[in-house]
C-alpha cells in the first residue's frame, strides 16, 4: 500500500519506494472538478498507485493524466489509466504529443504550449517547456497558480527513506545525490546545457510556495531559492 500525504490544499501525494535503490516514486492527485493525476507511473506500479487514488477518488473520474517528458516512470501506464477512465485525456508539452504520446497512447493528448493555461475547476495549471530540464527534449513542468505548486518531476531527486514534505535543505540533499551519482548509471541524469540557467531563471521566476518533487520530498519556502541554487549545483558538478 502506497503511502499517502496532503502536501498542499488538495494536492496528494502517493508515494510507492522502488526498494531495490532505495529510490521514492511519487505521484501526485489533485482533487478538483476535473481531477488530474501528475505521474501516471510505471506499468510495474500501476496497481499500487491505483490504490493510493481510489482512497482519494473514483478513479473513474480522473480527467487529466499529466506528466512532464517521454519516460517509464512518467507515463509508463498512461494506457492503463485511459482504459479505466472514460473522459481522461493525456497531459503533456505540445512537442511531447507531437514526437510520442499521440502515436503511444489510445486517446490523443492535450498537448500545451509553454505558457498555455489549463483550468479543472478551482485550480489552474500553467505548462512550462524546459527542453532537456530535467531530460528529455520533450520536457516540461506544471505550475498551478492557484496554490502556487509546481510539479517539477526529476529536479531535485534524492534517495533514502525521507518525509513526504520538508522545509529544510533539499538543494543539499540533490547535490550529494547527484554526487553519489556520478559513479552509478545514473550520473548524466540531468544534463548541463547552455539554456539550462535560463530555464532555472523562469522557473525561479514563478514564485512558488511548493515543489512536488517526484524521487524525494517535496519541498515549501522559498522555491525560487532552492531553483536557483540547483541550477548553479548542477552546473558545478557537470558543467
Ligand atoms: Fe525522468
Ligand atoms: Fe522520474
Amino acid at each position: 500500500m502506497p503511502r499517502i500525504d496532503e502536501i498542499a490544499d488538495g494536492v496528494y501525494r502517493i508515494c510507492v519506494v522502488y526498494e531495490d535503490i532505495g529510490l521514492q516514486f511519487n505521484h501526485f492527485l489533485v482533487k478538483d472538478d476535473e481531477p488530474l493525476l501528475f505521474h501516471a507511473g510505471l506499468n510495474a506500479m500501476f496497481g499500487d498507485i491505483l490504490d493510493g487514488v481510489s482512497k482519494l477518488i473514483d478513479p473513474s473520474t480522473l480527467k487529466w493524466v499529466g506528466f512532464s517528458h517521454f519516460e517509464s516512470d512518467e507515463c509508463g501506464s498512461l494506457n492503463k489509466w485511459l482504459e479505466l477512465a472514460p473522459r481522461a485525456e493525456p497531459l503533456c508539452t505540445s512537442l511531447g504529443a507531437m514526437l510520442s504520446v499521440n502515436d503511444f497512447a489510445i486517446r490523443p493528448a492535450r498537448g500545451m504550449n509553454d505558457g498555455e493555461t489549463l483550468t479543472t475547476g478551482s485550480k489552474t495549471y500553467r505548462f512550462c517547456s524546459t527542453a532537456h530540464i530535467p531530460h528529455g527534449w520533450d520536457a516540461g513542468v506544471l505550475f498551478e497558480e492557484t496554490e502556487g505548486t509546481l510539479f517539477c518531476s526529476d529536479l531535485f531527486t534524492h534517495f533514502g527513506e525521507v518525509e513526504p514534505l520538508t522545509g529544510s535543505d533539499i538543494v543539499g540533499r540533490a547535490k550529494d545525490s547527484l554526487l553519489n551519482m556520478q559513479q552509478s548509471p545514473f550520473a548524466y541524469y540531468i544534463p548541463y546545457t547552455p539554456q539550462m540557467k535560463g530555464i532555472f531563471d523562469k522557473l525561479a521566476a514563478l514564485d512558488a510556495k511548493t515543489m512536488a518533487v517526484m524521487h524525494g520530498s517535496s519541498f515549501t519556502g522559498d522555491c525560487g531559492k532552492a531553483l536557483v541554487e540547483l541550477s548553479s549545483v548542477i552546473e558545478e558538478t557537470l558543467g
